[in-house]
């Protein structure tokens, strides 16, 4: 058995984690993973779900609808089995999807299993993009210029969670972005220091905007999962992007959480405390609950605590 001492991140595989069913927009998405393989894109990490959702709870109105997101070119990042992806493919984009070249394998079959249930089922499939497969390794420059960037969106979900990686994924972003292109990320924090530092580079680079919890899917969100949108300073600037990004982001309370903005950092200090500990609750106080019973997302919530719990201990 390994040591799990000091990896950031932990799966807890069981003889059913070979595959996960989520429903989007009406379809019901099917992605398989690989439990026996080593390599973190095999697995469906939670943070691609409240991502998918996020996308389903705002696509009726707003810069998520269809009609605006028809034909945009979408590049994902480390996209493992490609749950993000679809989310945007749903809506009408034409998405790459990418990762290192090992998940690309299993990464296919779920583009392809997906695509070929969408086209045969009765739902109104027109509204679908296209998506495709391509090996990127963050910072390889000749992966980023076979895509042809730059994207309209790039997109991530969990990809936030080694020090040594921030650089090459911000590099990479950047080079596939252009003055235009619009950042979604979407990860579970871990370490508070990779998340403050990854922050730091961003906000130096871009305007950053957390997602409040209110625009996420009821069921699908979870303290410690964050969900960003980022623009380029010079864009964010403009009177009407920063319009378009605010009345998306209208929280209940009519305000916004903007991530340059000293007092919503006190805000996210708070909620990142808030995650950090991370309350085990007595089973039958899990918001939810139907019959006694743990539904499909809470019982993935518990098994993230216990990894997490596991991280810590040695298993000789
Ligand atoms: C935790 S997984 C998240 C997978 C998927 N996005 C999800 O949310 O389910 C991290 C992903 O980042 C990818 N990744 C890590 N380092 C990478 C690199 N240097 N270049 C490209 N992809 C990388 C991994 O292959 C893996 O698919």
């Amino acid at each position: 058995m390994g040591n799990f001492c000091g990896n950031p991140l932990i799966k807890l595989n069981s003889p059913n984690t070979s595959g996960i069913a989520l429903e989007v927009l009406g379809h019901q998405l099917q992605f398989s993973q690989d439990p026996n393989s080593k390599h973190l894109g095999t697995t469906v990490w939670d943070a691609s779900m409240v991502f998918a959702k996020f996308l389903e709870k705002n696509c009726r109105k707003g810069r998520f609808c269809p009609s605006k997101l028809k034909g945009k070119r979408v590049i994902e990042l480390g996209a493992g089995c490609g749950v993000a992806g679809f989310g945007m493919a749903l809506l009408g984009c034409d998405v790459v999807s990418t990762d290192q070249v090992e998940v690309l394998p299993l990464l296919m079959r779920n583009v392809e299993r997906n695509m070929s249930r969408i086209t045969q089922s009765n739902l109104d499939s027109a509204s679908f993009g296209s998506i495709q497969v391509a090996e990127l390794d963050w910072g390889n420059q000749e992966h980023i210029k076979a895509v042809d960037p730059p994207f309209d969106f790039i997109i991530g979900t969990d990809v936030v969670y080694a020090e040594h990686l921030l650089e090459p994924l911000l590099q990479t972003i950047f080079a596939l972005s252009g003055p235009k292109t619009t950042i979604l990320l979407g990860y579970e924090i871990r370490s508070t220091s990779v998340h403050e530092q990854m922050l730091e580079m961003w906000k130096n680079n871009f305007e950053v905007k957390n997602v409040p919890k209110a625009k996420m899917d009821i069921k699908y969100q979870h303290p410690s999962i964050q969900l960003y949108i980022m623009e380029s300073k010079s864009r964010a600037g403009s009177a009407s992007s920063r319009k378009q990004v605010d009345n998306q982001l209208q929280n209940v309370n009519g305000s916004i959480e903007h991530e340059n903005n000293d007092e919503d950092d006190d805000e996210n200090k708070s909620e990142l405390a808030e995650c950090e500990s991370d309350k085990v609750h007595p089973v039958g106080e899990v918001a939810g609950l139907e019959n006694g019973k743990l539904s499909d997302w809470e019982a993935r919530r518990y098994g993230s605590l216990a990894a997490r719990l596991l991280r810590d201990v040695k298993i000789a």
